[in-house]
């Protein structure tokens, strides 16, 4: 068996999407889709010529709509997410230490909230797909949607930085065009968080004065059901 692995961008949201599959058991599932790229999507998934089987959210989105919903319209993939998750639509449910596989290939649940409450991890080997906890030099913010800096301080120093340095971080975003980092160098080198204590860190996330993303209204009413538009109910 071997491995897809493919890393989709979406330049308005600057959202990372993630391709994952197994080519003898033809199956893939995406991390994070954009409703706005679902063709592009779909296209990548019949590329390899698998059948998307699972939309996997890292969290609750505020900033774009997941294109979850729209997925299970045209292939019948079933959403994954945090087993507290508040969504309404049909989905798999999965908590710390969880084991899911998808073909051959087997995805670790690591609980990382902080960022919002039912924010998840999946580490895949030597990858972890980090959503907004962790992003490269950044962490994902924490001043609205149930936000907590404490709660993301200990995620990301019991759950992420507890996995060995030369752990590959593919995050749910980034704004300046990198793609990937390491645990090692974030440990290192994360301007938020590395060399911080706790107390300095919640300082610092509670200062950092970022106006609301521009779909937030929209987006968490949509993604509440999985990114069906509240107007196709
Ligand atoms: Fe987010």
């Amino acid at each position: 068996m071997a491995l897809v692995f493919e890393q989709l961008f979406d330049p308005e949201s600057s959202t990372y999407t993630y391709l994952l599959g197994d080519d003898e058991a033809k199956v893939a599932a995406l991390i994070d889709p954009v409703a706005e790229q679902v063709e592009r999507d779909l296209a990548r998934v019949a590329a390899h010529g698998l059948k998307l089987v699972h939309t996997i959210e890292t969290h609750m989105h505020a900033d774009h709509v997941t294109g979850g919903a729209a997925l299970t319209e045209r292939t019948g993939s079933r959403p994954v997410v945090h087993r507290d998750s508040p969504v309404t639509c049909d989905a798999v449910r999965l908590g710390q230490g969880d084991r899911f596989r998808l073909g051959a290939l087997e995805l670790e649940v690591l609980e990382t909230p902080g960022h919002t409450p039912e924010s998840l991890s999946f580490r895949l080997g030597d990858r972890v797909f980090t959503g907004d906890a962790l992003l490269i030099g950044a962490v994902g913010r924490t001043d609205f949607q149930g936000g907590d800096p404490g709660a993301l301080y200990d995620s990301i120093h019991a759950r992420l930085f507890t996995l060995p340095d030369a752990t590959r971080v593919f995050p749910g975003h980034d704004y300046k065009g990198r793609a990937s980092t390491t645990i090692g160098e974030e440990k290192l080198h994360n301007a938020r968080i590395a060399g911080k204590t706790r107390d300095e860190f919640i300082a610092i996330m509670n200062h950092l004065g970022l106006p609301p993303p521009k779909k937030l209204d929209v987006a968490l009413e949509a993604n509440l059901a999985c990114g069906r538009p509240p107007q196709a109910h």
